[in-house]
């Protein structure tokens, strides 16, 4: 075979070349371009190739170093971007030493902060918790609780009742789980009973329809109205840190004599002086000694037993203990508001 037709053959190979792999790359590389490699042969042969050969020779040499050159150039940018769209897929996988995203973790609503701050307190002398239905019948809600049918005081609660059964209502306190748990309970009874209720009232910056209370229980022998007080100023000192209560004379159809609590709150800023009024004093709840026919209602022998109940709003402690001026902040969930509660959990 003439020289030339072998020099046109290996331009056909060169072109024709195509690798997936850098190592057979540098194989052809060093074949047609090495410092030993083809062309240096080739280049080598030109001295004795006959003159009147030797522009035909030189071109095809041209020819194909600049083939196998370019040849050379295209795979080796074709392997290394293909290595690296590889880097970028691994990035997926992300800087694993870089500092991570920061995880935002919800935050517990203060009613719930409070509720068990609430049930912590009472633990430690002794209450359990109990639950009752938020849909009640009449008889827990009130004809148990010393309040028959017609009686004035049912309207001292504004109370949603079902359309269909007038014996079915939302519950507007909790002292129907009261009830309940002396109906299935002996004394001695040491209970408290946080929960949910309903009020058909116009909603404000003060009161809202949904709200939630705690209310207590203390059923045993001898129980006295100094028992409730002395209770009552412990929960104060434990929630508030206020050592002073005062009992106002007040009514409950349920409890009898039955008081209004308040807790002194002092005069030392100016909201103090606010949220008191002006008097140093703030009410948070009712209590009082459990009315006879309740016992009675209850199965429970008012011969042998005396008790005492008190109730509070947990929403209105809260917005003593967080300074909150609007009830409805409880439950318009905005995370800028629920935010503020993290530390607290
Ligand atoms: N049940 C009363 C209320 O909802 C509060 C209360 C409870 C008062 C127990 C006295 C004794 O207002």
């Amino acid at each position: 075979m003439k020289m030339i037709d072998k020099i046109k053959e290996y331009i056909g190979e060169a072109q024709a070349f195509s690798t997936q792999n850098t190592a057979e790359l540098e194989t052809f590389r060093i074949k047609f371009l090495g410092s030993k490699g083809l062309l240096k042969e080739l280049f080598a042969e030109f001295k004795n190739v006959p003159n009147d050969q030797k522009k035909e020779f030189g071109q095809v040499i041209n020819l194909l170093k600049t083939s196998a050159e370019e040849k050379v150039k295209s795979i080796q940018e074709a392997l290394e971007s293909k290595e690296e769209s590889k880097e970028e897929s691994k990035g997926f996988y992300g800087d694993l030493t870089r500092s991570p995203e920061p995880v935002i973790i919800g935050s517990r609503h203060p009613i719930s902060l409070v509720k068990n701050q609430i049930i912590d307190i009472f633990s430690t002398i002794g209450f359990n918790v109990s639950e009752g239905p938020e849909i009640e019948d009449d008889w827990h809600n009130f004809t148990a609780l010393n309040l028959p049918e017609y009686h004035p005081a049912r309207d001292m609660q504004d109370t949603f009742f079902i359309q269909t059964n007038p014996d079915i209502l939302l519950r507007t306190h909790t002292s129907s789980v009261q009830v309940r748990y002396m109906e299935n309970n002996k004394p001695p009874i040491r209970t408290i009973s946080p929960g949910r209720v309903f009020r058909n009232e116009a909603v404000s910056s003060r009161s809202h329809c949904i709200f939630h209370q705690v209310e207590g229980l203390y059923i045993d022998k001898d129980v006295s109205f100094a028992d409730l007080k002395q209770t009552l100023l412990y929960f104060t000192k434990e929630m508030f840190g206020k050592s002073k209560i005062r009992l106002r004379p007040s009514y409950f159809p349920f409890t009898e004599p039955s008081a209004e609590i308040d807790i002194y709150w002092g005069l030392k800023t100016e909201t103090d002086y606010r949220i008191t009024k002006g008097t140093g004093w703030l009410e948070i709840g009712g209590c009082g000694m459990v009315d006879p026919n309740v016992l009675k209602n209850c199965n429970i022998s008012p011969e042998e037993y005396t008790g005492f109940a008190f109730g509070m709003g947990i929403e209105r402690i809260a917005m003593l203990l967080y300074q909150i001026g609007d009830i409805r902040m409880f439950y318009e969930n905005d995370v800028r508001f629920l935010e503020q509660f993290k530390s607290s959990i």
